[in-house]
């Protein structure tokens, strides 16, 4: 057996922030490796990318999600008790009530939702001045996820609840103020979830039936027992959160169109290839998690190495997605890539890897497709907008990152339907 390469330092942690979403791949380029230990927090940790490394990552003979995630994390963008931290059946009993939300009609639902408030909202950005994309972005998700979740949502209560939804997501690794606005915003939501979870069982709220909120509900445990409110209050919330957080995606398609107008013009010429490939290509470039967290379940040999027993492992999401052993100039933005890609499991994993029902890939993939294809095409066939000079850089050192500007838009103008692009 070789010795796992090591970062030679003590500690890492101040690499992490200093490095960013770069932190993994920068230490892996400088080793000529995919993988080495470090300490982060002064625990021992290995660091993995690429494709190998998250086919073993995502085999859960060998490794566990129970105490992976930092505490700090399950204050703000995670919650305690939720589908992210359990194992073997409770996590495949669980993930079911999610993925039994994404059928095809379910779907093209939060798409149709998402497009109406989209039409509805560009109405009053051709008043404005200027409009930022991101913040109307998020109320037009938030709005669009409460009614297909069956969450009520009244009209004076739509710019809080962005607000804290939106919270939850940028506190995700923040320390300061950004951490303690997270973890206020996840106290206010999950209390609000939860009354609205004991509504629903007593009678005193209908919602309709296939809905999150419905779903979460009436669903029961491993064990046969009905989720306690507060932690169907916790899943409820990871399908209202994780949809807002598609505002991020969203604001990054923008960009890439603005920043390749040719592009644009395949998008409006040949909507129905293009769409597509545009979407993967944005949530394989631009930066959203840096990487995924597990335990190993009991020590086992991989490759060369030997990985002893309840080890913090972190697989690298953004590094395997830049890839070079993987990707053509992965530095590139080329939508048309993907139309040689395999399909694989285990290369392209910015929301995970392996299978959505039996790993921790993320459940809302699918969802995040459909909204991402429907927003593109609203953007580049149903608007015209300018984009003023602003602050385009999209820092590596703050995750989840953003353009600093959070893309601002000017001169807005719904197209007429029936004018030729
Ligand atoms: C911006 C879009 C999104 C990104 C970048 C994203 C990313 C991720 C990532 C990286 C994971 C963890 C994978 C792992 O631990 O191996 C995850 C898990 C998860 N995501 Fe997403 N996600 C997004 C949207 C959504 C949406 C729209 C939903 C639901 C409607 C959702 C629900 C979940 C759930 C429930 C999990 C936990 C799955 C499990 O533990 O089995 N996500 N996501």
């Amino acid at each position: 057996m070789a010795n796992i390469p090591a970062e030679p330092v003590i500690d890492s942690t101040l690499g992490l922030l200093f490095d960013g979403y770069e932190f993994i791949s920068k230490r892996c380029d400088r080793l000529q490796t995919d993988i080495f230990q470090t300490r982060l927090r002064l625990e021992k940790t290995i660091c993995m990318r690429g494709k190998a490394a998250a086919e073993v990552f995502y085999d859960t003979d060998k490794f566990s999600r129970k105490d992976a995630a930092p505490k700090r994390m399950q204050k703000t963008l995670l919650g305690e008790g939720g589908v992210q931290g359990l194992d073997g059946e409770a996590h495949r009993q669980r993930k079911q009530i999610f993925m039994g939300l994404m059928t095809p009609e379910r779907l093209q639902q939060i798409g149709d939702l998402v497009l109406h408030h989209c039409r509805e909202y560009a109405q009053q950005w051709e008043r404005q001045n200027q409009v930022v994309l991101f913040d109307q972005i998020n109320e037009i998700l938030c709005r669009a996820v409460c009614t297909w979740s069956g969450v009520p949502l009244a009209e004076g209560e739509v710019a809080q609840r962005t607000l804290e939804l939106a919270a939850l997501i940028d506190s995700a690794a923040a320390l300061g103020f950004r951490h303690v606005q997270g973890v206020q915003a996840r106290k206010r939501l999950e209390a609000w979830l939860a009354d609205l979870i004991e509504d629903i069982r007593a009678g005193r709220l209908q919602v309709p039936e296939h809905t999150a909120a419905a779903a979460f509900a009436h669903s029961q445990d491993a064990n046969g027992n009905r989720l306690s409110p507060a932690i169907a209050a916790v899943d409820l919330l990871n399908v209202l959160r994780p949809t807002v957080a598609i505002g991020r995606y969203i604001v990054f398609a923008a960009l890439a169109l603005h920043q390749h107008p040719d592009c644009r013009q395949k998008l409006q010429s040949n909507p129905a290839d293009y769409t597509l490939l545009f979407t993967q290509e944005v949530r394989r470039f631009y930066p959203f998690f840096p990487f995924a967290a597990a335990r190993t379940r009991q020590a086992f040999d991989w490759q060369d190495y030997r990985f002893s027993e309840s080890t913090l492992v972190l697989l690298d999401l953004y590094g395997t997605n830049h890839d070079s052993n993987l990707w053509e100039k992965p530095e590139e933005f080329w939508p048309e890539r993907f139309m040689h890609w395999d399909g694989s499991a285990f290369d392209f994993i910015p929301q995970g890897g392996g299978d959505h029902y039996k790993n921790h890939r993320c459940a809302g993939e699918w969802l995040t497709i459909e909204v991402m294809n429907r927003v593109l095409g609203f953007l580049a066939n149903e608007l015209e907008y300018d984009v003023p000079p602003q602050d385009l850089q999209i820092k590596l050192t703050r995750m989840p990152t953003l353009p600093e500007s959070k893309f601002v838009i000017s001169n807005v103008r719904l197209r007429p339907q029936d004018k030729p692009l």
